[in-house]
């Protein structure tokens, strides 16, 4: 036995087998603790009510995961209720909820909002109106990207890709047309596509006049968001209705037909001036490809006077329902189909 402990080959393994054990203890050791802190650092920063990068932990009945995108003027959480089901909490900026009015208004147009059901609308399902805590919105969580993250530079999309985006935006249009409600900001970054190819429009319902107040401020000098989309009415801030939607599809036609926007200019100035003076150039300035009836479509829904735009969606979405390949129309109007193979 003592013969086998003075091995120096048996001595160098137990020295090895004891420095791993007090090494691998140390380890551990240095391990819980840091684990220790983090979790102090965590509970405190749960007692603050923020994370380590100012977002908050809980709003309402939400526990906040991560945040999903930052807009113009409200931030979008990815949230879970109490029974783990997820949502995108939309949470505006609270110096728009400071009176009772903004807040009943808030909750009038929510509730119409929260009754939208369609398979290319994202649903809302719940708010809250800042009286108590945060205001937010908790919709329907897209588990996609935003429609411009899709849209290639200076090169139109595919003519089925477009007529599925177009076909689908305006049955959502024409849905919430019917119940009264109109979107105001049609543009890439409010279209969701799905993983699994669904088209969904956000935010409809959601009271935008409240922190998105007309564009152009008192002194008509300085302009608030990007004009692109925009209808010239809403430009001017004249009263706008249903059909400042219909321009903004056509521009959305137009961006996806040709790779570029009706109206560029070096400043958003330089594009209001042209938006309200002129009408777009043909698209098949820049694709020849484009079908003679879509370039007619975009012209009308371009017009500068709402008069002269379709008086429906209906008629806009059965011009682009043409288009979409026939493996992709729906068979039903409730059931979704999928646009995923298109990328
Ligand atoms: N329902 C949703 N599901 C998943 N992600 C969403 C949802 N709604 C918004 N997002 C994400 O949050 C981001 C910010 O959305 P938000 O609507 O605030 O910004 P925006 O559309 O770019 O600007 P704005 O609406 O203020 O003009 C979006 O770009 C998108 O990535
Ligand atoms: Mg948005």
């Amino acid at each position: 036995m003592d013969k086998l402990l003075a091995d120096p080959m048996v001595l160098g393994g137990i020295a090895t087998a004891v420095a791993a054990v007090v090494g691998g203890g140390f380890a551990i050791y240095r391990k819980t603790k840091k684990r220790a802190a983090l979790i102090r650092e965590l509970r405190m920063m749960q007692t603050m009510g923020h994370n380590r990068s100012g977002d908050p932990w809980v709003i309402g009945k939400y526990r906040v995961l991560k945040k999903l995108g930052t807009g113009g003027m409200a931030k979008v959480y990815l949230a879970a209720n109490a029974q783990g089901n997820l949502v995108a909490l939309k949470v505006p900026d609270p110096q728009f909820f400071q009176t009772e009015e903004h807040r009943t208004y808030f909750r009038q147009e929510l509730s119409v909002g929260k009754k939208m059901q369609h398979p290319n609308v994202v649903r809302i399902l719940d708010y809250a109106d800042g009286a108590e805590g945060m205001p937010y919105i908790a919709m329907e969580y897209v588990d996609g990207v935003t429609l411009d993250k899709k849209l290639p530079r200076k090169r139109p999309v595919s003519l089925d890709f477009a007529a599925i985006i177009l076909s689908r935006v305006s049955a959502a249009l024409e849905y919430a047309h019917n119940m009264g409600v109109i979107h105001r900001d049609i543009k890439p970054e409010n279209i969701m596509i799905s993983r699994d190819g669904e088209v969904k429009v956000t935010d409809f319902g959601i009271a935008r006049d409240l922190w998105d107040p007309p564009r152009a401020t008192g002194d008509g000098n300085t302009f608030v968001g990007s004009p692109h989309y925009m209808s010239p009415e809403q430009i001017s801030t004249e009263k706008v209705d249903y059909r400042t939607d219909y321009y903004s599809i056509g521009v959305l036609a137009f961006r996806l037909m040709t790779g570029y926007l009706p109206f560029e200019g070096e400043t958003t100035l330089e594009v209001i001036t042209r938006k309200v003076s002129q009408l777009p150039p043909p698209p098949s300035t820049y694709n020849q490809d484009i079908p003679l009836e879509l370039e007619q479509l975009i012209r009308e829904l371009m017009q500068r006077e709402p008069e002269r735009r379709p008086v429906s969606a209906l008629p806009i979405r059965k011009i682009f329902k043409k288009f979409v390949p026939k493996s992709k129309k729906r068979h039903t109007a409730r059931s979704g189909s999928s646009v995923a193979e298109d990328f």
